[in-house]
Protein backbone atom coordinates (compact mmCIF):
# COMPACT_ATOMS: atom_id res chain seq x y z
CA UNK A 1 0.00 0.00 0.00
CA UNK A 2 0.74 3.38 -0.18
CA UNK A 3 2.76 5.02 2.87
CA UNK A 4 0.06 7.71 4.63
CA UNK A 5 1.14 11.38 3.54
CA UNK A 6 0.92 13.16 6.61
CA UNK A 7 0.98 17.23 6.86
CA UNK A 8 2.06 18.90 9.94
CA UNK A 9 0.86 22.49 9.85
CA UNK A 10 1.35 25.14 12.64
CA UNK A 11 1.79 28.61 13.78
CA UNK A 12 4.65 29.49 16.08
CA UNK A 13 5.50 32.48 17.44
CA UNK A 14 8.81 32.04 20.32
CA UNK A 15 8.97 28.07 19.46
CA UNK A 16 6.74 26.29 21.80
CA UNK A 17 4.00 24.97 18.91
CA UNK A 18 7.62 24.71 16.79
CA UNK A 19 8.73 22.06 19.32
CA UNK A 20 5.57 20.00 19.41
CA UNK A 21 4.99 20.19 15.85
CA UNK A 22 8.83 18.50 15.16
CA UNK A 23 7.71 16.11 17.58
CA UNK A 24 4.46 15.26 15.73
CA UNK A 25 6.52 14.93 12.36
CA UNK A 26 9.06 12.41 14.29
CA UNK A 27 6.04 10.42 15.32
CA UNK A 28 4.82 10.49 11.95
CA UNK A 29 7.98 9.52 10.44
CA UNK A 30 8.11 6.59 12.92
CA UNK A 31 4.66 5.38 11.73
CA UNK A 32 5.97 5.06 8.53
CA UNK A 33 4.52 8.09 6.62
CA UNK A 34 5.80 11.04 3.92
CA UNK A 35 5.62 14.09 5.67
CA UNK A 36 5.40 17.54 5.37
CA UNK A 37 6.44 20.07 8.59
CA UNK A 38 4.83 23.25 7.18
CA UNK A 39 4.51 26.81 9.00
CA UNK A 40 1.72 29.16 8.06
CA UNK A 41 2.65 32.67 6.74
CA UNK A 42 3.35 35.19 8.94
CA UNK A 43 0.97 38.00 9.10
CA UNK A 44 2.08 40.50 11.85
CA UNK A 45 4.31 43.61 10.82
CA UNK A 46 7.92 43.26 11.28
CA UNK A 47 8.04 46.26 14.36
CA UNK A 48 5.85 43.36 16.31
CA UNK A 49 7.88 40.54 15.81
CA UNK A 50 11.23 42.63 16.60
CA UNK A 51 9.57 43.93 19.43
CA UNK A 52 9.78 40.57 21.29
CA UNK A 53 13.30 39.39 20.94
CA UNK A 54 12.16 35.43 21.34
CA UNK A 55 9.59 35.98 18.57
CA UNK A 56 12.39 37.59 16.15
CA UNK A 57 14.46 34.99 17.15
CA UNK A 58 12.38 32.04 16.67
CA UNK A 59 11.38 33.66 12.90
CA UNK A 60 15.12 34.09 12.06
CA UNK A 61 15.62 30.36 13.25
CA UNK A 62 12.92 28.57 11.77
CA UNK A 63 13.70 30.64 8.18
CA UNK A 64 14.43 27.51 6.25
CA UNK A 65 11.10 25.55 7.13
CA UNK A 66 8.65 25.75 4.76
CA UNK A 67 5.39 27.59 4.19
CA UNK A 68 2.50 25.85 4.15
CA UNK A 69 0.22 25.72 0.60
CA UNK A 70 -3.10 24.05 -0.33
CA UNK A 71 -1.38 21.55 -1.53
CA UNK A 72 -0.22 20.54 1.61
CA UNK A 73 -3.63 20.01 3.01
CA UNK A 74 -4.87 18.01 -0.79
CA UNK A 75 -1.86 15.86 -0.63
CA UNK A 76 -2.21 14.62 3.30
CA UNK A 77 -4.20 11.86 4.27
CA UNK A 78 -3.76 13.24 7.74
CA UNK A 79 -3.32 17.00 8.84
CA UNK A 80 -1.98 17.96 12.22
CA UNK A 81 -2.50 21.62 12.86
CA UNK A 82 -0.36 23.30 15.91
CA UNK A 83 -1.24 26.35 17.05
CA UNK A 84 -1.00 28.74 20.00
CA UNK A 85 -3.58 29.66 22.21
CA UNK A 86 -4.76 33.67 21.57
CA UNK A 87 -7.64 34.39 23.99
CA UNK A 88 -9.21 30.74 24.07
CA UNK A 89 -8.78 30.32 20.43
CA UNK A 90 -5.97 29.71 17.45
CA UNK A 91 -3.65 32.13 16.59
CA UNK A 92 -5.11 34.73 13.47
CA UNK A 93 -2.21 33.26 11.48
CA UNK A 94 -3.39 29.80 11.67
CA UNK A 95 -7.11 31.07 10.90
CA UNK A 96 -5.52 32.76 8.24
CA UNK A 97 -4.49 30.36 6.08
CA UNK A 98 -7.52 27.97 6.91
CA UNK A 99 -9.62 30.86 5.62
CA UNK A 100 -8.23 30.17 2.44
CA UNK A 101 -8.90 26.91 1.81
CA UNK A 102 -12.29 28.05 0.62
CA UNK A 103 -11.90 26.60 -2.94
CA UNK A 104 -10.60 23.54 -1.75
CA UNK A 105 -13.66 22.92 0.42
CA UNK A 106 -15.78 23.60 -2.40
CA UNK A 107 -14.37 20.87 -4.70
CA UNK A 108 -14.77 18.72 -1.75
CA UNK A 109 -11.06 17.97 -1.48
CA UNK A 110 -10.91 18.27 2.42
CA UNK A 111 -13.40 16.00 3.51
CA UNK A 112 -12.54 12.40 4.66
CA UNK A 113 -8.84 13.15 5.84
CA UNK A 114 -7.88 12.97 9.33
CA UNK A 115 -7.66 15.78 11.26
CA UNK A 116 -5.98 16.46 15.01
CA UNK A 117 -4.58 19.50 16.92
CA UNK A 118 -2.08 20.70 19.04
CA UNK A 119 -1.57 23.46 21.36
CA UNK A 120 -0.15 25.60 24.40
CA UNK A 121 -0.60 28.26 26.47
CA UNK A 122 0.79 30.42 28.94
CA UNK A 123 -1.43 29.24 31.65
CA UNK A 124 -2.85 25.80 32.94
CA UNK A 125 -6.06 27.32 32.22
CA UNK A 126 -5.58 29.68 29.40
CA UNK A 127 -7.99 27.85 26.97
CA UNK A 128 -5.82 24.92 25.41
CA UNK A 129 -9.10 22.80 25.35
CA UNK A 130 -11.16 25.51 23.75
CA UNK A 131 -8.63 26.34 21.37
CA UNK A 132 -8.38 23.05 20.76
CA UNK A 133 -12.32 22.40 20.33
CA UNK A 134 -12.55 25.90 17.68
CA UNK A 135 -10.19 24.41 14.96
CA UNK A 136 -12.53 21.32 15.36
CA UNK A 137 -15.33 23.19 14.33
CA UNK A 138 -13.70 24.02 11.07
CA UNK A 139 -12.76 19.86 10.72
CA UNK A 140 -17.06 19.21 10.99
CA UNK A 141 -17.33 21.73 8.28
CA UNK A 142 -14.72 19.93 6.06
CA UNK A 143 -15.98 16.34 6.57
CA UNK A 144 -13.09 15.61 8.33
CA UNK A 145 -12.64 12.49 10.70
CA UNK A 146 -11.13 14.28 13.89
CA UNK A 147 -8.84 12.00 15.64
CA UNK A 148 -7.85 13.00 19.19
CA UNK A 149 -5.18 11.05 21.00
CA UNK A 150 -7.83 10.49 24.44
CA UNK A 151 -6.13 8.20 26.21
CA UNK A 152 -5.35 5.76 23.79
CA UNK A 153 -1.82 5.30 25.43
CA UNK A 154 0.23 5.06 28.57
CA UNK A 155 1.86 8.72 27.95
CA UNK A 156 -2.07 10.09 27.72
CA UNK A 157 -2.08 9.49 31.35
CA UNK A 158 1.28 11.09 32.62
CA UNK A 159 0.27 14.36 30.54
CA UNK A 160 -3.57 14.33 30.60
CA UNK A 161 -3.91 16.00 27.28
CA UNK A 162 -7.24 13.82 25.21
CA UNK A 163 -8.16 16.66 22.87
CA UNK A 164 -4.58 16.68 21.59
CA UNK A 165 -1.29 17.56 22.73
CA UNK A 166 -0.83 20.62 24.74
CA UNK A 167 2.14 22.53 26.52
CA UNK A 168 1.90 25.34 29.35
CA UNK A 169 4.69 27.42 27.57
CA UNK A 170 4.99 29.60 31.03
CA UNK A 171 6.58 26.49 32.65
CA UNK A 172 9.04 26.51 30.33
CA UNK A 173 9.89 24.43 27.06
CA UNK A 174 8.20 20.84 26.57
CA UNK A 175 9.51 18.27 28.07
CA UNK A 176 10.04 14.53 27.30
CA UNK A 177 6.65 13.23 28.48
CA UNK A 178 4.72 16.46 26.42
CA UNK A 179 7.01 15.58 22.98
CA UNK A 180 6.73 11.78 23.40
CA UNK A 181 2.86 12.83 23.43
CA UNK A 182 3.15 14.84 20.51
CA UNK A 183 4.96 11.67 18.70
CA UNK A 184 2.13 9.28 19.95
CA UNK A 185 -0.76 11.80 18.35
CA UNK A 186 1.02 11.81 15.26
CA UNK A 187 1.89 8.10 15.41
CA UNK A 188 -2.23 7.58 16.47
CA UNK A 189 -3.47 9.64 13.88
CA UNK A 190 -1.50 8.04 10.65
CA UNK A 191 -2.23 4.61 12.46
CA UNK A 192 -6.06 5.57 11.82
CA UNK A 193 -5.33 7.35 8.32
CA UNK A 194 -3.41 3.91 7.40
CA UNK A 195 -6.38 1.81 7.89
CA UNK A 196 -8.42 4.12 6.17
CA UNK A 197 -6.67 4.37 3.38
CA UNK A 198 -5.81 1.04 3.20
CA UNK A 199 -9.75 0.05 3.42
CA UNK A 200 -10.30 2.25 0.63
CA UNK A 201 -8.13 1.13 -1.38
CA UNK A 202 -9.30 -2.39 -0.94
CA UNK A 203 -12.70 -0.94 -2.38
C1 LIG B 1 -2.40 37.97 21.75
C2 LIG B 1 -2.07 36.83 22.65
C3 LIG B 1 -3.08 36.17 23.30
C4 LIG B 1 -2.78 35.12 24.17
N1 LIG B 1 -3.81 34.49 24.81
C5 LIG B 1 -3.54 33.53 25.72
C6 LIG B 1 -4.60 32.89 26.43
O1 LIG B 1 -5.78 33.12 26.22
N2 LIG B 1 -4.25 31.99 27.39
C7 LIG B 1 -2.95 31.69 27.67
O2 LIG B 1 -2.71 30.90 28.58
N3 LIG B 1 -1.94 32.22 26.96
C8 LIG B 1 -2.20 33.13 25.99
N4 LIG B 1 -1.19 33.69 25.27
C9 LIG B 1 0.17 33.13 25.40
C10 LIG B 1 0.48 32.17 24.24
O3 LIG B 1 -0.50 31.16 24.13
C11 LIG B 1 1.86 31.53 24.41
O4 LIG B 1 2.80 32.56 24.35
C12 LIG B 1 2.10 30.53 23.32
O5 LIG B 1 1.35 29.37 23.57
C13 LIG B 1 3.53 30.14 23.15
O6 LIG B 1 3.60 29.36 21.96
P1 LIG B 1 4.72 29.68 20.87
O7 LIG B 1 6.03 29.71 21.63
O8 LIG B 1 4.64 28.53 19.91
O9 LIG B 1 4.41 30.98 20.22
C14 LIG B 1 -1.45 34.72 24.38
C15 LIG B 1 -0.43 35.39 23.70
C16 LIG B 1 -0.72 36.43 22.84
C17 LIG B 1 0.39 37.12 22.12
Amino acid sequence: MEPVNAAIIYYSATGTVHALAQAAAEGAEKAGAHVRLRKVAETAPPEAIEANAAWGEHVRATADVVQATHDDLEWADVVLFGTPTRFGNPASQLRAFIDTSGPLWFAGKLAGKVYSAFTASNTTHGGQESTILALANTFYHWGGIIVPPGYTDPVQFKTGTPYGTSHVAGEGKPGENTLAAARYQARHAVDVAAALKAGRAAG
